[in-house]
């Protein structure tokens, strides 16, 4: 079942996920939370830091898996995934650096890795909360629009048009890997519960589709969140209306 909550704005949109996840914090310190990177969490992250700074929200017991990281960039790289979530996170809150995941781009097997990363998060006891962006072609993590998709972490081929929007993150498009280590559809789908966000016009059409379809597709890979029974999906008014 998808709730869906319509927010004025992006703050608005981004406070309203943090009760989410304070609330959840509160109730089960030692909460296993599924993180994702790029714009659309960013402030979500800064009203997770304000409570951890403001009402001392305690992260000591938290533990995080992250959905992706470009494979070849370094932790220090500075568009690594890695170095934004220590940026906009890690590095303010008071989370031990043992409890964060995120898979490591520079794995010497990667597809070995993967099936770590998998079994990691098994261990753990399984993601509580899962926090996902969508692509305006629709994917989760960077689980493109394909013929098929995994169901496990896997290495993925990013598209042109993932290439071309995360270039702002780089220098140059150039410099964007072609390549990433991705949770899958099975491991997002296996979550407790998952909260979607979106925010912008750019985002109006993926939002819109997604709220009118009744059929999966792997070509629209947003769309296999409708098999799962607890999504809350955040939108501000720009990306529910266009
Ligand atoms: C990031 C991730 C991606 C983003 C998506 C939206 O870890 O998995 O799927 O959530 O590309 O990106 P933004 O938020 O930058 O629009």
């Amino acid at each position: 079942m998808m709730k869906i909550f319509v927010e004025k704005d992006y703050e608005a949109m981004s406070k309203k996920a943090a009760e989410i996840f304070i609330e959840a914090i509160k109730e089960k310190p030692n909460i296993i939370l599924g993180l994702a990177t790029g714009s659309t969490p960013i402030g979500l992250y800064k009203e997770l830091i304000r409570a951890h700074k403001e009402e001392g929200l305690d992260f000591s017991k938290v533990t995080t898996f992250n959905l992706d990281e470009y494979i070849g960039l370094s932790p220090d790289h500075p568009s690594s995934y890695e170095y934004f979530m220590r940026e906009e996170l890690f590095n303010h809150i008071n989370i031990p650096r043992e409890n964060i995941h995120i898979p490591d781009g520079l794995a010497e097997n990667i597809e070995e890795y993967c099936k770590k990363y998998e079994e990691m998060i098994d261990k753990a006891g399984g993601i509580d909360i899962q926090l996902l962006g969508v692509g305006e072609n629709g994917h989760i993590a960077f689980n493109e629009p394909d013929e098929s998709l995994s169901l496990g972490t896997t290495i993925v081929e990013l598209t042109e048009n993932t290439i071309e929007v995360n270039s702002r993150f780089f220098q140059s498009v150039e410099e964007v890997p072609r390549t990433a280590i991705s949770m899958g559809i099975g491991s997002i789908l296996k979550a407790k519960k998952i909260v979607l966000l979106a925010n912008g016009k750019r985002k109006a059409p993926v939002i819109k589709k997604l709220l009118s379809t009744d059929r999966v597709s792997t070509k629209f890979p947003v769309s296999f969140l409708l098999l799962h029974p607890d999504v809350t999906v955040i939108v501000d008014e720009e990306a529910y209306n266009g």
